[in-house]
C-alpha cells in the first residue's frame, strides 16, 4: 500500500467541489413562469425568454444582434449558412477542439482543413493559417479554447487580406473579452453553446450573436424552418430547419448570465491563488499570459504536464493518480478531431470530399498536426470551471494533490488501474 490514493493510501479530499449546473430560485420562478404560460415551445417565434435571453446575451458580449438555437452545433452550422458556405468551399478549423466544431462545416458538405494550435494557447495557431488558404477557402473557424482566446488580432488580419468570413467558436468563451471586446463579437458571428458543463447553461441550448442584420435573418429563418426572419430587410428565402430553443431552456439561462460576472470574479480570485500555488513546480507549466484577454472565461483550466521532467511517468497516471485523490480532472480531453474516434468520417456521406479529385480527401490520414498531438495525448491537463466557483480552500486541496502525487509519483511507475487505463482512451471510449 502506497500513499497515493490510487495505490491504496488515504485521498486527500474526500468532499466534493461545488457542483454544475447549479440553480437559484429565479431559475425555478421562471421555469414555473414558462410552466403555467401555455408557451413552452419556441413558437410564437422568438420566444419571450428565449428573445429576451438573446438580446441580453449579444449586449454583454459587445454585439448588436443574438438568436438562441437548440445546441452550439446548430450554432456554428447557421453561422455557416449565414455567412454563405457552399459544398465544396472549404473551411478552416483548429484540429485539437471538439469534433461538434467540425461536424457542422462537414454536414453543409463543405470541406474542413485542420490547422494546427498555438503551443502557447492551444488555439488555432494564427501564423500557419496562410499556407493553409487555397482559392476555394471561404471561412476561418477559430476556437477559444479552454481558458485562452484565439488571436482575433492576426486572425481578423488575415481574413481582410484574403477576404474571408470569421465564425467563432465560443462554446468555452461566455463572459470572455479580448481587448475589450465581447467573444464571438469581432467576427462575422460567434457561436455558442449552453450544454450542460458549459459556462452558462441549459442543459442543451445555444446562441448565434452577430453584428450584421442580414446575418441575424439568415440565421433566424434558417433556425426557424426557412419562415420570414422578424425584422425581413433582406428578404431572404432559404429551406430552413427546426432548431429553435425551447422556453423551459431559455428561462433558465437569463439568471445565469446575471450571475456571470460575479462567477467571473470569484474564478478569477481563485485561479490566481492557484495559479500561485503551481509557480515553480516541476513538471508543470501554466499557459503563457495573455494580455489581450481583458476578462477570462476559463471553460476549463489548462495547464501542462511534462512526463519528462517528473522521471517519465506519462500523464494518464498522473491524471489518474489525481483523480483518485478527489480531484476532478482529464488529460485526454480533446484529440486532434480527425483521430478521435467520434470522427469515422466517410467520404460516400459527404460529396464534397471527392469533387476535383481522382481519390476523394481522406480526412483521418492526411493531417499531422504535432503541437496538437503533443496537447492531446501528452500535455495538457483539464480542470472543469466548477472547481473554481468554490474557496481558496478548494483550490488550495487541487494544488495539495498536485504536490502529493509529484512527491510520490515513483508509485506510479508500472501501475495497472482502470483510470489509468480510462485515461488512455478518448472520452467516448473509456470504461465507466
Ligand atoms: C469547442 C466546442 N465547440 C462546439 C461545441 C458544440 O456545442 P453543443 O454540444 O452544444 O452542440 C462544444 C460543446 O460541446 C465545444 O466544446
Amino acid at each position: 500500500m502506497g500513499k497515493l490514493a490510487i495505490t491504496g493510501g488515504e485521498p486527500l479530499r474526500r468532499s466534493p467541489f461545488t457542483q454544475w449546473p447549479m440553480s437559484t430560485k429565479e431559475e425555478a420562478d421562471a421555469l414555473q413562469d414558462v410552466l403555467t404560460s401555455t408557451k413552452w415551445g419556441g413558437q410564437p417565434f422568438p420566444g419571450k425568454y428565449a428573445d429576451a435571453f438573446a438580446k441580453k446575451f449579444a449586449a454583454a458580449h459587445s454585439a448588436k444582434y443574438g438568436q438562441c438555437v437548440n445546441t452550439g452545433t446548430v450554432a456554428i452550422q447557421a453561422a455557416l449558412k449565414a455567412i454563405g458556405i457552399r459544398p465544396g468551399d472549404e473551411v478552416i478549423v483548429p484540429a485539437y477542439t471538439w469534433e461538434g466544431t467540425v461536424g457542422p462545416v462537414l454536414l453543409i458538405n463543405a470541406v474542413p482543413v485542420f490547422v494546427d494550435v498555438d503551443p502557447d494557447t492551444y488555439c488555432l495557431d494564427a501564423k500557419l493559417i496562410e499556407q493553409a488558404i487555397t482559392p476555394k477557402t471561404k471561412a476561418i473557424l477559430p476556437v477559444h479554447l479552454g481558458m485562452r482566446f484565439a488571436d482575433m488580432d492576426e486572425i481578423l488580419r488575415i481574413a481582410k487580406k484574403h477576404n474571408l468570413k470569421v465564425i467563432e467558436d465560443c462554446a468555452h468563451a461566455h463572459g470572455g473579452m479580448w481587448n475589450g471586446q465581447g467573444a464571438g463579437s469581432m467576427g462575422d458571428l460567434g457561436a455558442f453553446s449552453f450544454q450542460s458543463s458549459k459556462l452558462i447553461t441549459s442543459g442543451e441550448g445555444g446562441a448565434v450573436i452577430t453584428n450584421n442584420l442580414e446575418y441575424l435573418e439568415l440565421v433566424q429563418s434558417y433556425i426557424n424552418a426557412g419562415r420570414a426572419s422578424l425584422t425581413d430587410q433582406f428578404h431572404h428565402r432559404t429551406i430552413g430547419f427546426n432548431y429553435r430553443l425551447g422556453e423551459f431552456q431559455a428561462a433558465v439561462l437569463g439568471p445565469q448570465l446575471d450571475r456571470l460576472p460575479q462567477h467571473a470574479a470569484v474564478r478569477e480570485k481563485t485561479i490566481k491563488h492557484f495559479e500561485s500555488r503551481l509557480q515553480n513546480i516541476p513538471g508543470i507549466a501554466l499557459l503563457k499570459p495573455e494580455p489581450r484577454i481583458t476578462r477570462l472565461a476559463p471553460y476549463g483550466y489548462v495547464f501542462k504536464y511534462f512526463a519528462n521532467k517528473v522521471n517519465d511517468i506519462p500523464r494518464a497516471s498522473f491524471v489518474a493518480a489525481l483523480q483518485l485523490e478527489g480531484i476532478p480532472c482529464d488529460g485526454l480531453f480533446y484529440e486532434p478531431v480527425y483521430k478521435s474516434s467520434l470522427f469515422p468520417v466517410d467520404a460516400a456521406d459527404f460529396p464534397a470530399l471527392s469533387w476535383g479529385r481522382e481519390k476523394p480527401l481522406d480526412l483521418r490520414a492526411m493531417y499531422s498536426c504535432p503541437e496538437a498531438d503533443r496537447a492531446a495525448y501528452q500535455e495538457a491537463v483539464w480542470f472543469p470551471h466548477q472547481l473554481f466557483l468554490g474557496t481558496t480552500a478548494d483550490v488550495d486541496a487541487i494544488a495539495d494533490a498536485i504536490g502529493k502525487v509529484l512527491a510520490n509519483i515513483e508509485e506510479l511507475r508500472g501501475l495497472d488501474h482502470k483510470a489509468i487505463r480510462n485515461q488512455k482512451l478518448g472520452r467516448a471510449d473509456r470504461e465507466s
